[in-house]
């Protein structure tokens, strides 16, 4: 027999892994259901199950720390103002507080889609699917996250838009980046990044390798998604329409569409957006947008933005997050 033949023969292994399960359920990320099951926390069938390498099928009773892993939950989403003071994880070694702890009491367990650094403020996006989770997470999107930065020094518009080449640091290479200047407030400079990777800590690595040190991050958009005048410290759970065009438009590769107060411009309309594979040196953000990017929000208040009084933090030149207008 052929070694092709043999392969089709195999049958495909039966179930999934029992991590992924438990993520999915929205208990952990799968790395920590990893570590769960290592410590003997969970039980397969009312054995401990203490290797993550086996897979389960819906037939299969897992319990987590004493308690029966849920029925799985039609995928939910939530956007979240994340503000500055918390760190994005489940448990802390440092015991500092977490986005968790902190979050409205009738939320069910959910799992960021990625991170944001302790004092970084803004919307971070949040499921009880893990899958879901992984797949926004993934740079492959080619959904882009928008920040509004301010930071330490001075810096000409014309270093900024090198990054629209990318750049290396240290040997690390960092994908294009569209780096607008918005104003100069004593020392300090504004600047509104675009990019569609999410790497650690890369807007604090890309502008100190440009001199500038950043002392305010708000993430303002991810992919689709718009902080908008969302209220600092609160969750606002996505329509399943605006989840199923999110993530129809994930499977397509084809964009742009506008989801919760949706930010983009015409002008502003990157060109790779949420395709499979942002191209490698293309501007992400296509050409610069026009000036005052919110324009034309479509959503949450349906009027532009500056005519409705959009809170400053989400706005060009502004601060102050988190201040209610
Ligand atoms: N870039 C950073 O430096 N920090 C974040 O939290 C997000 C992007």
């Amino acid at each position: 027999m052929s070694k092709d033949q043999s392969r089709k023969d195999q049958k495909p292994a039966r179930g999934e892994r029992i991590a992924k399960r438990i993520a999915d359920a929205g208990i952990a990320s799968r790395r920590d259901a990893e570590a769960m099951i290592l410590a003997g926390r969970v039980t397969l069938n009312g054995e401990v199950q203490r290797s993550p390498a086996v897979n389960v099928t819906h037939r299969d009773s897992i319990v987590v720390d004493g308690k029966p892993l849920p029925k799985p939950d039609r995928t939910r989403l939530w956007l979240y103002h994340k503000p500055a003071g918390l760190v994005t994880t489940a448990r802390d070694p440092e015991k500092r507080p977490t986005v968790f702890e902190a979050l409205p009491k009738d939320m069910p367990r959910v799992i960021s889609v990625g991170r944001l650094d302790i004092n970084t403020e803004g919307l971070l996006l949040l499921t009880n699917d893990g899958g879901l989770a992984r797949a926004l997470e993934l740079p492959s999107t080619g959904w882009l996250r928008r920040y509004r930065v301010r930071a330490f020094g001075t810096i000409e518009q014309k270093r900024l838009d090198d990054l629209a080449q990318g750049i290396t640091i240290e040997g690390e290479r960092f994908g294009p980046i569209d780096a607008e200047l918005e104003r100069v407030q004593g020392g300090n400079t504004w600047l509104t990044l675009t990019f569609a990777e999410g790497r650690n800590r890369e807007v604090k690595r890309v502008l100190g390798a440009l001199g500038l040190k950043v002392n305010r991050l708000i993430r303002t958009d991810y992919g689709p998604f718009t902080l908008g005048d969302l209220e600092r410290g609160t969750a606002e759970e996505v329509s399943r329409a605006d989840i199923m065009t999110a993530t129809t438009v994930l499977r397509s590769g084809k964009g742009p569409v506008r989801l919760r107060g949706g930010t983009r411009t015409d002008e502003a309309k990157p060109e790779g957006w949420a395709k499979p594979k942002p191209k490698p040196n293309a501007r992400p953000g296509g050409k610069r947008p026009a000036k005052a990017q919110p324009a034309k929000p479509a959503g949450r208040a349906g009027k532009p933005a500056e005519k409705r009084n959009e809170r400053p933090d989400n706005k060009r030149g502004g601060h102050g997050a988190g201040r209610r207008r």
